[in-house]
């Protein structure tokens, strides 16, 4: 499957996934890395590693016009999958309605817990046990869609919001490839995707 990934950042999901896609075997393959910002981290090591890059900034622009820009990228590109990486837009409804169950995210908490931002420092101050990462695919409302794979991670006595996010990145880094691999083979198979959500409510 040909994968675009969404980036607004240093973009080290984006790199996980670059490198897991090099693997044998692997599913997916990039064809494009996206940005609402020029100066994304993620995009100079995309270039170096031979991927496609382009950048559009949002500033002055609609978000459903800005949401037709990186999109008609992503489809020039060939893509088939937009896949999310630290990109911090949140997507028109028209938008994320045509790609419905091909956009995927990763959000830094055990969703449904902890949507929207901070994630770590509050998990931390509700006293919780662990936080994690959750791969879902995304609908419109945010952090919201189906949860497809999830790694729960310790949280320590003395633990910081930095500290914190520093481990779930590494969970992360595993997650993500292993999650969109096998979305991209699975995912379009309705009976797996009840089967998911079923597993969820039991
Ligand atoms: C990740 O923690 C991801 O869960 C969140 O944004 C962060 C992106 O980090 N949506 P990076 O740019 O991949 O390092």
């Amino acid at each position: 499957a040909k994968v675009a990934i969404f980036i607004s950042g240093g973009g080290t999901n984006m790199a996980a996934l670059l490198y897991a896609s090099r693997l044998p075997g692997c599913p997916y393959e990039i064809v494009l890395v996206a940005s609402n910002r020029e100066d994304a981290g993620g995009l100079t090591l995309a270039r170096a590693e031979g991927i496609a890059t382009f950048a559009h900034p949002h500033r002055g622009m609609e978000r459903a016009e800005h949401d037709k820009v990186m999109e008609r990228a992503a489809r020039d590109a060939g893509a088939e999958f937009i896949v999310l990486a630290g990109y911090m837009r949140i997507l028109s409804e028209e938008f994320v309605t045509r790609w419905a169950g091909r956009i995927v995210n990763i959000h830094p908490s055990l969703l449904p817990k902890y949507k929207g931002l901070d994630t770590h420092a509050r998990a931390i101050a509700a006293g919780d046990s662990h936080g994690g990462t959750t791969v879902h695919l995304v609908t419109p409302e945010l952090d919201s869609g189906a949860i497809l794979q999830q790694i729960e991670v310790a949280i320590l006595p003395d633990d910081t919001a930095e500290a914190l996010a520093d481990r779930v990145k590494l969970a992360e880094h595993q997650l993500y490839p292993r999650a969109l691999a096998d979305y991209v083979s699975r995912g379009n198979d309705p009976a797996w995707l009840i089967e998911q959500v079923r597993q969820r409510i039991a």
